[in-house]
């Protein structure tokens, strides 16, 4: 009898080593994903499961928006850091400065396979862009956001973290640049854009085109953005503590220099002209960025149209004025490319290669 009990109590230890080893085995063939916390909707809440407008960002953190997926366990082995806590429409430069240089640490780790950072959706596409231009690694990163708070009836924060956890973990997302996932949808930092302020499919890279789909846990890419990213960008943030004031002037009819005039005032090194059409400089305000060239200030004209190129020596002679075109960056892209740039240097033709590279 005692030799039965023993022998059963043996085989029970055996058992649970086996599992416990089996389990381990597939922990170890599972790519190490760290997911970066930094609030917005994925992380609000609102007053009931019907509340989709007027609710809180930013208030769930990052333990618990890992817990409400349990299914992340069976596609990475993920841990997660809270950077910020933060309604996107708040990011700053010096935000994006220390998450760069928490991105860059912790892909420098042999230990971990890709990066997925929680963003409110409104500056999401800025993030994503700027990560693209100074992340120094081919490992993959993923920005990650949803439109309905996490308590929201078929709230999208779940999926859309699940998906973002896949797409980090994959291979074929290693050396795409930074990545955009929602809604099923893999879109490239430079080109994605927010196009409808509620709904769940708002993020598209419209002519341009999507990247692939997450579908089936998998992430599948039909396509690569051919502008040069991370690895391959001149910019280095390691050591900066600030980044050059770039701030961007709106065109529509009947305006004026005033704003112009008031943002050179205000220390401007750069200025991103958002102008109609193919990036047109109306009669009123064309003369106060020309003082502003002429006093040292880069002057980049882009569109306020979102698709498109902005041709160079179209619609404003910019070799005589000595102005930038944005190519195809829509106004709040092209101000982070111009800070980065001006890091480098203060050549307007130098500039105008960066915007023609990234
Ligand atoms: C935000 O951008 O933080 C709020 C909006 C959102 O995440 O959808």
């Amino acid at each position: 009898m005692f030799l039965k009990i023993v022998r059963t109590w043996f085989a029970l230890c055996l058992m649970t080593l086996l599992a416990a080893s089996a389990q381990a085995q597939t922990a170890a063939r599972l790519p190490n994903v760290v997911i970066l916390a930094t609030g917005g909707t994925i992380a609000g809440t609102g007053a009931t499961s019907t509340t989709t407008v007027g609710y809180t960002a930013a208030k769930v953190g990052v333990d618990d928006l890992i817990k409400a997926v349990p299914e992340l366990k069976q596609v990475a082995n993920v841990t997660g850091e809270q950077v910020f806590q933060i309604a996107s429409e708040n990011m700053s430069n010096e935000h994006w400065l220390t998450l760069a240089k928490r991105v860059n640490t912790l892909l420098a780790k042999p230990d971990v396979d890709g990066i997925v950072i929680t963003h409110g959706t409104d500056t999401i596409e800025e993030t994503a862009y700027f990560l693209d231009l100074v992340v120094k690694s081919r490992k993959p990163v993923v920005v990650v956001g949803a439109m309905r708070p996490s308590t929201a009836i078929s709230a999208d924060g779940p999926i859309n973290l699940y998906n973002a956890v896949l797409t980090a973990g994959s291979p074929d997302a290693v050396g795409k640049g930074v990545l955009v996932v929602l809604n099923d949808q893999i879109n490239a930092a430079r080109d994605v854009s927010k196009t409808n302020t509620t709904t769940t499919d708002t993020f598209k890279a419209t002519e341009l085109g999507l990247l692939g789909y997450v579908v089936g846990n998998k992430a599948h890419f039909y396509r690569a953005s051919t502008r040069k990213h991370t690895v391959d960008t001149e910019f280095d943030v390691s050591n900066l503590s600030a980044l050059p004031q770039v701030d961007i002037a709106y065109t529509y009819a009947n305006v004026g220099p005033t704003a112009v005039n008031a943002l050179v005032a205000a220390g401007a090194k750069g200025l991103i002209h958002a102008g109609v059409g193919d990036g047109s400089l109306p009669n009123k305000v064309r003369p106060a960025l020309s003082a502003a060239r002429e006093k040292g200030v880069i002057i980049v004209r882009a569109s306020r149209v979102g698709q498109g190129i902005v041709a160079r020596n179209g619609e404003a002679n910019d070799d005589q004025l000595d102005f930038v075109v944005a190519d195809t960056l829509n106004p709040q892209k092209a101000r982070i490319l111009l800070m980065l740039a001006l890091t480098k240097t203060n050549s307007t033709k130098e500039i105008q290669r960066m915007f023609y590279t990234y």
